[in-house]
């Protein structure tokens, strides 16, 4: 007996003693000092061409996306304030124009590469994650420099954020740390050199600046990118951003053409538009950097989901979903479901050609029918597509007040059984009704 409780306590005073010494290791990990503040730099401090090569960097990683107000009245590009829910509470970007009361402008360079680089602020406090400093980190110091010009070049603009709502102790910055001991790996991408230039250019933007895993990888639970799943698909926002790898369901490849055309103009020939919350990253922004770079990325997701084996298939599943599209919609149909989809959808998403025409896109060439859950099929039903999404000019109505949760139910379970070869959605209505649910407003352009 009594050398048991000797043991136990010799076990708890190493234990404790284990523990200070992680404690005091922890903060000497986890602190860091404030950087000195600076004066703005001065007008004329950078050239007109580093100016210009940092609007790209900054279009690449979509700062302005984040950075700027949407909900309420809608705020100055880049002056933060921009809000995203987040499973541990809601969460307000910075605002980093250059004013020095509320954004970066008494930040210096060293600050703000710190910053990017290690999610830690010019006061020395542990950033979110949610500002994707996990993929920044792995930009070169050119880039940052040119970046750093860019945004002490744009209007400075006074508008304090709101406070973040993450309940304690994740309200405690310091309870970031112990996120990034877990899962943060600092450091500039290193080339590989097994891979050709454009390869390392393309892995270089998508896993850095262009950060596309920060929605298109899972998460685990406290909200870091599962690297055993890298590409596999994951919600963001109410849709599903689907895989990026061999693991992409839609029939026909993801080629590097089709990639390209996805990823500069937002639509790709076979596969369709870039709706929710894909659609800025090509009108927004990869529209107006180099084409090369886009080239770039698409050379990249292309070999990183076998594009090169799979495509041996795709004339034949071309060939096979546009049989699929046309039957059942020539002459008379005595399935309720399949009038219901002429009567509201076929006039668009009908394809007589041996392939599909822009800015039509054939549903059964499209991720909409492909993923696990309907949840981007409703999506689409409810908000329809502006003509500044997908194809330009080219636009669907929303359905938001034309159909009922049962009708698109109804369309789902059809679109499903007639276009695709996987085993039927479940719950159907249930699942309509809850994506119905996430929609804030009557979209503008509902029909009827
Ligand atoms: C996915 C959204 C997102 C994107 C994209 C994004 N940011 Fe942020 N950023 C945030 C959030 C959220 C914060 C606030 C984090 C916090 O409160 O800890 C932030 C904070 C920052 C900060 C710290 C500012 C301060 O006052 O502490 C800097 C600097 C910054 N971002 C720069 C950038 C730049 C430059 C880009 C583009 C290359 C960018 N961000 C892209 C979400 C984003
Ligand atoms: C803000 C989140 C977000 C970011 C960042 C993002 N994506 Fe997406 N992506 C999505 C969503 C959501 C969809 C589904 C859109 C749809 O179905 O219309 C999507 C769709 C796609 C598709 C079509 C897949 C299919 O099977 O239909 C491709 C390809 C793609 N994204 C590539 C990329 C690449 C490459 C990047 C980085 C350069 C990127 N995405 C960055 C959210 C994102
Ligand atoms: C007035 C024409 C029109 C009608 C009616 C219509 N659509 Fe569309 N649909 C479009 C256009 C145009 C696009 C986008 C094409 C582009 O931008 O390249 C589209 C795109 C889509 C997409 C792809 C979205 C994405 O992000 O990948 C789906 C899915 C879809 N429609 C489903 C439907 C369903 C289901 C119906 C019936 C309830 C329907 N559409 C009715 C015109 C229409």
């Amino acid at each position: 007996m009594g050398a048991g409780v000797g043991v136990i306590k010799r076990f708890l005073a190493g234990a404790a003693a284990v523990g200070t010494v992680a404690g005091v290791g922890f903060l000497y990990y986890a602190w860091y000092p404030a950087l000195p503040p600076v004066a703005p730099p001065a007008a004329g401090t950078f050239s007109p061409e580093q100016i210009e090569r940092g609007r790209i960097v900054a279009a690449e990683g979509y700062c302005a996306e984040c950075h700027t107000r949407t909900d309420g009245t809608p705020g100055p590009e880049l002056a933060g304030d921009y809000r995203m829910e987040t499973p541990f509470g809601a969460i307000h970007s910075s605002n980093i124009t250059p004013d020095v009361e509320t954004g970066i402008g008494s930040w210096s360079e060293a600050a703000f590469k710190r910053a990017m680089r290690l999610g830690v602020s010019r006061e020395g406090e542990h950033l979110i994650p949610a500002f994707p400093y996990d993929h920044f980190t792995k930009m070169t110091d050119q880039d940052l420099s040119d970046l750093y010009a860019f945004l002490m070049t744009r209007p400075a603009v006074h508008l304090a954020i709101r406070p973040n709502e993450l309940p304690f102790p994740l309200s405690l910055r310091i309870m970031q740390a112990g996120w990034k001991l877990m899962f943060f790996t600092p450091g500039a991408y290193k080339p590989d050199p097994s891979h050709d230039a454009l390869w390392n250019r393309g892995a270089y933007l998508a896993e850095g600046n262009a950060h596309c895993g920060a929605c298109h990888t899972p998460r685990n639970a406290m909200g870091a990118e599962k690297k055993s799943a890298q590409y596999d698909g994951a919600v963001v926002d109410n849709w599903i951003a689907p895989p990026l790898n061999a693991h992409n369901p839609t029939p026909t490849t993801w080629t590097e053409d089709e990639l390209f055309q996805y990823l500069r103009f937002g639509v790709a020939p076979l596969h369709g538009p870039a709706g929710g919350p894909m659609s800025p990253v090509p009108h927004r922004f990869l529209s107006t950097v180099p084409e090369e770079d886009v080239h770039a990325i698409a050379h990249y997701y292309a070999d990183i989901d076998h594009a090169a084996e799979r495509s041996k298939h795709d004339a034949a599943a071309l060939a096979l979903a546009m049989e699929q599209s046309r039957a059942g919609l020539t002459g008379p149909n005595p399935d309720p479901d399949a009038k219901l989809y002429q009567g509201a959808c076929a006039a668009c998403h009908y394809n007589a050609a041996p392939s599909p025409i822009l800015g039509r896109p054939d549903l059964a060439l499209n991720n909409a029918l492909w993923l696990d859950e309907p949840t981007n099929l409703f999506q689409v039903m409810l908000h329809g597509l502006s003509a500044e999404e997908g194809q330009s000019g080219v636009a669907m109505p929303s359905f938001y007040n034309a159909l009922s949760d049962a009708d698109m139910a109804r369309i789902a379970a059809y679109l499903r059984r007639t276009r695709t070869t996987l085993p039927p959605w479940t719950d159907l209505e249930k699942k309509a009704a809850a994506v119905r649910s996430t929609v804030q407003s009557v979209p503008v352009n509902s029909s009827h």
